[in-house]
This record gives C-alpha cells, sequence and structure tokens, in this order.
C-alpha cells in the first residue's frame, strides 16, 4: 500500500518518502542533478520522449519535482500534477500551450498582477483576445462567451477585497460553452476548496503561498487531466523552459506536512481578526468571506471548508489613516506575498496593484485606504494588540 492510498491529510503529511528507492531515506530527497544516467541507447531515446518511464534531464522532469506533482495531483483530487518554477510560470506556460492566435479568454478582472499583464498585454499581442468581467455576475460570463472562447478563468476568493466567486456555476457556464475552465486555487489550497470536485478542469497554484508556507520558496503548479497536463508538459514545461528547482520543490513538499494545520491556524487568526476589525470604531468596512455581511458568504459556506486566512480592510481616515497604521504595526510584517508564517500587512494600492489605473481599481473596490492582511502563525492575542496599538495612533 502506498501513501499516496491514504487521505489527503496522510497523504500530506507522508509525501516524499517513497522517493527514494535505493536508502528508503523518510526525509524527501533533493535530487540536485540536471541528467540523468542511461542503461541503453534505446532506453534513453524512450526517457527522452516522455517522462512516464522515468527522468531525461531536469527541465522535463526530476524526481523531487516529479513527487510534488504527484502530491498536489493527489491532493487536488486530480490524475496529474506539473511544478514550475513559479505560479506566473504555471500560468504562462499553460495559456501559451493551449491558445492560438484568434482564440479568446473570458477571465474575472480581479486577478494576480502577473496573470492579468499576460491577459491585458501579452497575449492580445498574439492575436489572442481577452475579456475581462465580474465574474460574481454569472449571466454576464454566459452573455461574454463566444464561439472562439477556449478557457475562462478566475481566482477566488479574490486579491484583494476577497470576492467570492461561485466555482460551480462557473464551470457549469465554461462547460455548457465547450471552454475549459481554469482556476487559480493559490488563496485556498485543497485544504480549503478542491474546484475539480465542483466541476473546474484545471486548477493552478502559486506553491510559493500557502503550500510552501515559510516565505522562502518560489513555484508553481497545474494539476488536470493526464491528457491536457502532458500536452502542458510537452509544450509549455519542456519548451518555454519555466521548470521548479528541485530545492524549491524539496520545500514545498516539506510545506504541505503542515498544511492542513497551519491552514487551520491561520483561518482561525484571520477570523478573530476580522471580527475584532470589524467592531473598531475606526474601522471603515472588512472584507472576509466568514463574515455574514460579506456579499459572498453564503457561496463561501458552500465551496469553502474554511473562509481563507487573508482579509482586507479600509480605516474610516482613508489612505492617511491606513499608512500611519501600516508604519506603527511591529508585529505584523510590512510585505507583500501571503501565506507564509509571519502575519503579513501590504498596501494593494501602493504595492501589488501600483499599475492598475486609479478609476479601474476604484471599480473593483481596491480603495486607496485598503489594508491587506495575509494570517501568519504567531499568537492571535499578540497580533491583535499590536492593531490595536497602531491602531490608536490612526
Ligand atoms: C493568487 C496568485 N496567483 C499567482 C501568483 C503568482 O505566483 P508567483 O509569485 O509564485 O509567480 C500570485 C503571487 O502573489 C498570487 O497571489
Amino acid at each position: 500500500m502506498s501513501i499516496y492510498d491514504y487521505s489527503p491529510r496522510t497523504i500530506a503529511a507522508r509525501v516524499g518518502t517513497e522517493v527514494d528507492t535505493a536508502y528508503h531515506s523518510l526525509g524527501v530527497p533533493i535530487y540536485m542533478t540536471n541528467n540523468y544516467l542511461f542503461d541503453e541507447v534505446a532506453q534513453g531515446a524512450e526517457l527522452c520522449h516522455s517522462t512516464d518511464a522515468g527522468d531525461c534531464y531536469t527541465r522535463m522532469s526530476n524526481p523531487t519535482n516529479n513527487e510534488l506533482g504527484r502530491a498536489l495531483a493527489a491532493l487536488e483530487g486530480a490524475e496529474a500534477g506539473l511544478p514550475f518554477a513559479s505560479g506566473a510560470a504555471a500560468f504562462s506556460a499553460l495559456m501559451l500551450t493551449l491558445l492560438k492566435s484568434g482564440d479568446h479568454v473570458l477571465s474575472d478582472n480581479a486577478t494576480y498582477s502577473a496573470t492579468n499583464y499576460l491577459l491585458t498585454e501579452l497575449l492580445p499581442k498574439f492575436g489572442v483576445e481577452t475579456t475581462l468581467i465580474d465574474f460574481t455576475d454569472v449571466a454576464a460570463v454566459r452573455a461574454a462567451l463566444r464561439p472562439n472562447t477556449k478557457i475562462v478563468f478566475f481566482e477566488t476568493p479574490c486579491n484583494p477585497t476577497m470576492k467570492v466567486i461561485d466555482i460551480a456555476r462557473i464551470a457549469q457556464v465554461a462547460r455548457e460553452a465547450g471552454a475549459l475552465s481554469v482556476i487559480d486555487n493559490t488563496f485556498s489550497t485543497p485544504f480549503i476548496t478542491r474546484p475539480l470536485e465542483l466541476g473546474i478542469d484545471l486548477v493552478m497554484h502559486s506553491t510559493t503561498k500557502f503550500l510552501g508556507g515559510h516565505g522562502d520558496a518560489i513555484g508553481g503548479v497545474l494539476v488536470g487531466p493526464k491528457t491536457l497536463i502532458d500536452q502542458i508538459w510537452n509544450v509549455g514545461l519542456k519548451n518555454l523552459g519555466g521548470c521548479a528547482s528541485p530545492f524549491n520543490s524539496f520545500l514545498v513538499l516539506r510545506g504541505i506536512k503542515t498544511l492542513e494545520v497551519r491552514m487551520e491556524y491561520c483561518c482561525k487568526m484571520a477570523a478573530a481578526v476580522a471580527e475584532y476589525l470589524q467592531g473598531h470604531p475606526k474601522v471603515a468596512q472588512v472584507h472576509y468571506p466568514g463574515l455574514p455581511s460579506h456579499p459572498g458568504h453564503e457561496i463561501a459556506r458552500g465551496q469553502m471548508q474554511r473562509f481563507g486566512a487573508l482579509l482586507s480592510f479600509e480605516l474610516k481616515g482613508g489612505m492617511e489613516a491606513g499608512i500611519t497604521l501600516m508604519d506603527n504595526v511591529k508585529l505584523c510584517a510590512l510585505a507583500v506575498s501571503l501565506g507564509e508564517a509571519n502575519t503579513l500587512v501590504q498596501h494593494p494600492a501602493s504595492m501589488t496593484h501600483w499599475y492598475v489605473p486609479q478609476e479601474i481599481r476604484l471599480q473593483n473596490g481596491i480603495t486607496d485606504g485598503l489594508i491587506r492582511f495575509s494570517a501568519g502563525l504567531e499568537s492571535i492575542d499578540e497580533i491583535i494588540e499590536d492593531l490595536e496599538r497602531a491602531l490608536s495612533l490612526v
């Protein structure tokens, strides 16, 4: 019996323990090699054509990277998984493999910056049409689909407003139109949402975030049907070359071992902070899917096992008050990224979303004073005390 025959929690705890068949190391081995010795020409030829029989060259496959792909596929309930150098590398490999000139992509309008850049700047240069709309309006999604729509793409909850999109309904609308539905599940991880079970075709992650979980590794992964993953391997990985570093894959595999317990704790912290902020007289608004006041709360209840480790909030004093708060927190770290042991706060308008014209930012709810909070693993009481002290200076 393999560890992969067990439940997601056990698979996560034991990833990597079956990789080393020579020495049986329980730790995840890092195969720091770029190539592999062939027994004979025929075997070398076979390995150069497909990764099914083994490894040939690390840009194409590597045992540490392969284990990460296998682990993520198992956790998401997919047939196959493919690791990349970063989340952005995974997304570009996916798009450049599956699209051609004349195709159309329909995406939600709140996506990560590199994703947004590819959709709005890069793909149109190669004759791919892209439309970005608000996916909370399912009728608008249906209306925006075209006969040439190949991919329907979104994230949920969305960064940084925590907008919640109905995964099952979007998957269904895409399927009816013959388009491939793809979701970025970075914010939720498979321990909160399993999109393939809701009808999504392909899932991507930036493993840089909760999956790695310690603010050190950079990586990405795609999981889905083997035929599709093989196609992306053949073009987007093998030929575009954004392969994962085995060392980063090791770090992500190590992170996955504690993923569920970390998510449980981070979600508990986010819920406590959301509740604290919501009751604070200097806070104008809190965006957290776990709050009954959140417009996506009911949908979140149906598709998320917990309400996530991220939230955002707006102070009554706007931008100036937000800056005072962020400059005065001592325990919360002022930094971008998310999903690590350190609790992080950042200012989307000047940091992660500076490139979005103000008018569009405001239309999408990313106000000048919005602050994003990513829960870490510190004492919840001490994080709330830190916010309390900084808020007293606002
Ligand atoms: C939701 C989401 N998707 C994709 C990415 C890109 O991932 P990476 O930084 O690993 O390229 C990020 C990065 O912040 C992200 O937040």
